[in-house]
């Protein structure tokens, strides 16, 4: 497999992704069954590699479009402040819109998404997070499908990366605190 030194820990690896991917799908296919199409909306970077094998597995009628956020530097993320550097092509109007996102950790993003596709009036919203950090939790955002809770810590790989670098790795990984410290 495919390792790195900056790497400490796999936490998931590709079969356990995978087989939880699969999971998910089945249950966004069975709750989905009577909606005619679906927008699926990923969240870039980060999400691009599970919005690519979750999507294999969707097996009702669906479009993907894409968003890349950014959230500002460490002292206006306390504030919530998140960056739209590209916007969706489509128009989300009474579309039943489900977010695929990688990571929720103090969930300031997701709000900050809600808020945005609310105020276009979609049909519904929905959201598909790989990945949880535990203990952070936000009242504001209910998670409707969650791959898997991970400990507080850094992680890299399969779409999440540290400063854009390993990003493209096949499992989820802890990074290394010296590496981010
Ligand atoms: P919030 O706090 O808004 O964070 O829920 C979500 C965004 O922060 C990034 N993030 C990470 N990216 N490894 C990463 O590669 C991590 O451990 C991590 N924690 C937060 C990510 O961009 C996500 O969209
Ligand atoms: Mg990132």
């Amino acid at each position: 497999m495919r390792s790195h030194p900056d790497i400490k820990k796999i936490l998931l690896d590709e079969n356990t992704i995978l087989n939880r991917i699969d999971k998910l799908a089945e249950q966004i296919n069975d709750d989905y069954t009577d909606i005619e199409n679906i927008m699926i909306v990923s969240i870039l970077k980060g999400a691009f590699m599970f919005t690519s094998d979750l999507l294999k597995r969707i097996t009702i009628p669906h479009i993907v479009d894409f968003m890349a956020l950014s959230t500002y530097g460490a002292e206006s993320r306390a504030s919530g402040e998140v960056r739209v550097i590209m916007d969706l092509r489509h128009p989300v109007q009474n579309q039943h819109v489900l977010i695929v996102e990688d990571i929720f950790d103090s969930g300031l993003t997701l709000q900050f998404l809600e808020r945005i596709l609310q105020s276009r009036n979609v049909a519904s919203l929905k959201t598909c997070v790989l990945t949880q950090k535990e203990g952070k939790k936000n009242p504001e955002i209910k998670i409707d499908y969650l791959g898997f809770t991970i400990p507080d810590v850094w992680v890299v790989g399969y779409g999440l990366d540290y400063a854009d670098k390993h990003r493209t790795l096949p499992y989820i990984a802890e990074l290394k605190p010296e590496v981010y410290h």
